[in-house]
């Protein structure tokens, strides 16, 4: 079965997924059998008398036989696979991959494994570093990349003088999403460059890869390219409400080429879901502070003012998250108010990162994918607004809301604005807020036309349920 040559093509890819198969219930069945061994052992009977160095011994095998087998299914010849091969030997890397980095895990961070490996080692380890072993285990993940670059940073990296970190810990785990697995081909592209010289001009590949989950990516040992000629940005008592300089920001990859071409109402500017949003002067500035979307026919709007919000907990709002698609007006009007915001956005076809930044606000470069970086019961605040609508799905709406959930402090805001959705779906909708069991401050649902004609999840239906929701967290 090893010798490609003698066998077909599909013979032998038969046995390789025999093989792959056999391997992975062997693996979970260690899995479990260890897992019941150490919480039988440890927790009933206290103490760890059973023959462990033999299980270890065994989970050093499989791993060790994952890792043959995943050297042999890289070695296979992909030109020659069809798609669908091609494929499934994509899905099988990653897969065996996955398994192999869950036995490592176990054997790594498991105290009682990890004694073992020194224990089993029998005298003369005293003086070895304890992640050694670790990471000789990671570098054969590492070995799933071609480029070096990633290989070398996917690698535990042990501290010098086997000393602690900071962090507590004993070396540095430095890590990328797995769905980078999924998109080896762009990762490696990414990590293909001369260390030390210039980056390529590669942030939307590099955004690219964010947005498909390979996220956190790994940093680079490359200068990322700047602007040509960098002006000053404008003080900040005039840098909020200005176009910037252009010259302050790198354009090729955006369709326009300055900000008043971004700030003019002409169509193909490459995004829509802010079309406005570096109207200032026009766009920008009554936004907040006063009532704009008036809808003529009903009499009723969706906006709620900063000014009735800030009411409704004078004095205690002083920090948060704004997490929404635009150009930091809301960052903008609340730092005038002495409430500090950061904006969490993407570059969505504009440079909206670098425009918050040159108005002198702080922009927080996030796709939807993580986990917020702050820790639990922090912010005052959050507010949302073009960013959750009718395109998320459910369940990922109820991840998203459990995790500002967490962030926001008792007695927090957290501020839904303008959320629109299919009719048929508002009540399902409804459900997932009302699942926070937040107290309604002010709740308003409105029945609205589509204003922005051109937006593609309102196409198809001209009228739409609008709602804006300010609710208050905990009881
Ligand atoms: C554990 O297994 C090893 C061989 O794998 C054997 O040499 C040792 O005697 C066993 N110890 C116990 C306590 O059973
Ligand atoms: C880190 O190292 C210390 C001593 O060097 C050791 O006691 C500890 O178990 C190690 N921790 C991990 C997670 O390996
Ligand atoms: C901004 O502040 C500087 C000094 O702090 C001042 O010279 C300048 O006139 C101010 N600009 C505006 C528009 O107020
Ligand atoms: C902003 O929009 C208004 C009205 O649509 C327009 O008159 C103005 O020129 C725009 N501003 C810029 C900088 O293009
Ligand atoms: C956009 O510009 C056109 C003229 O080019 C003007 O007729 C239209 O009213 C403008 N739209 C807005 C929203 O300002
Ligand atoms: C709209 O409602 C406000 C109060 O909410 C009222 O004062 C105003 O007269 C109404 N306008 C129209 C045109 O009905
Ligand atoms: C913000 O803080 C400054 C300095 O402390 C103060 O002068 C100003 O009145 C405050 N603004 C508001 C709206 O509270």
């Amino acid at each position: 079965m090893r010798n490609p040559g003698s066998l077909s093509k599909w013979g032998m890819w038969r046995g390789v997924y025999g093989l792959i198969f056999v391997l992975g219930v062997v693996a979970l069945m260690i899995s479990i059998a260890t897992l019941i061994r150490f919480y039988s052992l440890s927790l009933f009977l206290g103490t760890d008398n059973g023959n462990d160095s033999e299980l270890g011994k065994t989970i050093e095998d499989v791993i060790r036989k994952i890792n043959v087998e995943l050297k042999e299914l890289r070695k296979l010849s992909v030109d020659k696979l069809e798609d669908e091969s091609r494929r499934e030997r994509v899905r099988y890397i990653t897969f065996l991959a996955e398994i192999l980095t869950s036995m490592e895990s176990m054997n790594v961070f498991h105290p009682q494994m990890d004694r073992l490996n020194w224990e089993g080692r029998g005298t003369g380890t005293e003086g070895v570093h304890p992640l050694s072993k670790t990471t000789q285990e990671s570098d054969k993940v590492a070995e799933f990349f071609l480029v070096e670059e990633i290989r070398k940073y996917v690698k535990i990296k042990p501290n010098r003088l086997g000393r602690q970190n900071f962090m507590g810990a004993n070396g540095t785990f430095t890590s990328i999403g797995h769905a980078c697995f999924l998109m080896k081909k762009e990762l490696e592209e990414f990590m293909d460059y001369d260390v030390g010289d210039f980056c390529r001009d590669d942030w939307k590949l590099a955004q690219l890869l964010m947005v498909h989950g390979c996220d956190p990516l790994p940093r680079r040992r490359c200068f990322s390219r700047a602007p040509k000629l960098y002006s000053k940005p404008f003080p900040i008592n005039e840098s909020l409400w200005k176009l910037p300089d252009n010259r302050n920001v790198r354009w090729s990859h955006y369709r326009c080429k300055n900000f008043a071409c971004l700030a003019s109402n002409r169509t193909g500017k490459g995004f829509f879901k802010c079309a406005d949003c570096f109207n200032l002067t026009h766009h920008e500035v009554p936004r907040w502070k006063e009532i704009v979307g008036l809808d003529a026919n009903s009499n009723s709007t969706a906006d709620f003012l900063i000014a009735e919000v800030l009411e409704i907990k004078a004095g205690e709002i002083r920090i948060g998250l704004d997490f929404s698609v635009g150009t930091g007006t809301f960052a903008a009007r609340m730092r005038e108010l002495n409430v500090t915001i950061v904006s969490a956005t993407i570059n969505l076809g504009a440079p909206f990162n670098e425009m918050i930044a040159l108005r002198g606000l702080v922009p927080l470069y996030l796709t939807i994918n993580q986990r917020l970086p702050f820790f639990d019961n922090t912010l005052d605040i959050i507010h949302t607004t073009r960013f959750l609508d009718g395109w998320i799905d459910f369940q990922l709406l109820d991840f998203v809301l459990y995790d500002w959930d967490r962030v926001l402090r008792p007695g927090g805001l957290l501020w839904i604005d303008s959320f629109f959705c299919l009719h048929k779906d508002l009540e399902d909708y409804l459900d997932a807020f009302r699942m926070l069991r937040y107290r309604k401050h002010k709740w308003v649902i409105v029945p609205k036309l589509d204003k922005h004609g051109q937006e593609v999840f309102f196409l198809c239906c001209t009228r739409e349920a609008t709602k804006a929701i300010l609710i208050l967290y905990g009881v």
